[in-house]
């Protein structure tokens, strides 16, 4: 089997080397690379490279991720997000192969405390949430078998993210204000790049598993209570912080160009009943990324 990675240095980009490595032939590209084209500023371009290698799959991880940023160039964020992704679909339609892409649950509002399913209406609050719910609309109307993970919270031990931002705040500062009203589970590209190796061998074999998924770790949290469970891991293992004193603000305290959504709850029943798969507590995730970036 020959697979096409892109965006092959992002968070999920990275781990998706490791996890699709074992099923074929994998052809990794980034925005920069240059044997190939995976620059998705350029769609032709992408198309063409989709062509000319005929993969039997095309996994999709690139993606123009800076929510705040995107507000202020939708152009560029519905070039990547969506129009890219949108000529991708085409050829891979074109070709019979299968497209795995990944969405957000910042296609929805937000509103309510539930966990919301696939069918749920969709209404985004922002450019990003609008321009990522355009790529998914663009690959079911292409018709290609397809595979969409809307996901939420990714965090991984490579980069930046949430936990290294609270653990650098922490050790400066002795009080800090943590938004405590917006709810989610903090996913692990590990875990996202595992499942999608997964249900690509399943889908595969079954083609009528193809369809839009959510895929999240389980249980839920607050940035506010997921800040005090990385304090608390970072005292366990040794870690001298200042923090004294965390509070609980709420999102309209936190001034930011994008409005994010309260509720970021996603219900994974679909996915957990088509591929028989048991999605871990999302501490379980937290807890290996931290042992990882504390050592
Ligand atoms: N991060 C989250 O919290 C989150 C939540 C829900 C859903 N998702 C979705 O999950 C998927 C993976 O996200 P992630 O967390 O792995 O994001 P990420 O770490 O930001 O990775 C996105 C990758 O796309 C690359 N990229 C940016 N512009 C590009 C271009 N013009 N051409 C080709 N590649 C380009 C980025 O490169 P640079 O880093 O060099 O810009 C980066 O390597 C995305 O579809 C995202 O929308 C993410």
């Amino acid at each position: 089997m020959k697979i096409l990675l892109l965006g092959k240095g992002g968070q999920v980009g990275w781990e998706l080397q490791r996890s699709l490595a074992p099923l074929g032939e994998l052809i990794a590209l980034d925005f920069d690379s240059t044997d190939h084209c995976g620059d998705f500023t350029r769609p032709d371009a992408v198309a063409a490279v989709v062509r000319e290698l005929r993969p039997d799959v095309v996994v999709n991880s690139a993606a123009h991720t800076a929510v705040d940023k995107a507000e202020s160039e939708p152009d560029l964020a519905r070039l990547i997000n969506a129009t890219t992704p949108g000529a991708i679909a085409e050829v891979v339609k074109a070709q019979g192969g299968l497209l795995v892409h990944y969405s957000t649950d910042y296609v929805f509002d937000g509103s309510g405390d539930t966990p919301r399913d696939e069918t749920a209406t969709t209404a985004p609050l922002s450019v990003y949430g609008q321009t990522k719910l355009e790529g998914e609309q663009l690959i079911q109307q292409s018709e290609c078998a397809h595979l969409i993970f809307r996901t939420s919270w990714v965090y991984a031990a490579r980069g930046g993210n949430f936990a290294k931002t609270m653990l650098k705040l922490g050790s400066e500062r002795e009080a800090l204000k943590i938004i405590d009203d917006q709810v989610g589970a903090p996913t692990g590209a590990e875990l996202l790049a595992d499942v999608t190796a997964h249900a690509i061998v399943k889908t595969l074999q079954r083609s009528e598993l193809a369809g839009l998924y959510h895929l999240v770790a389980s249980g839920e949290t607050s940035w506010y209570d997921y800040a005090r469970f990385v304090f608390e891991q970072a005292r366990a293992a040794g870690v001298a912080l200042k923090v004294t004193a965390v509070s609980r603000i709420p999102t309209r305290d936190y001034s930011t160009p994008a409005t994010r959504p309260l509720n970021s709850r996603l219900d994974t029943s679909k996915i957990e009943n088509a591929f028989g798969i048991e999605l871990p507590h999302w501490k379980v995730g937290a807890q290996r990324m931290l042992t990882e970036i504390l050592k």
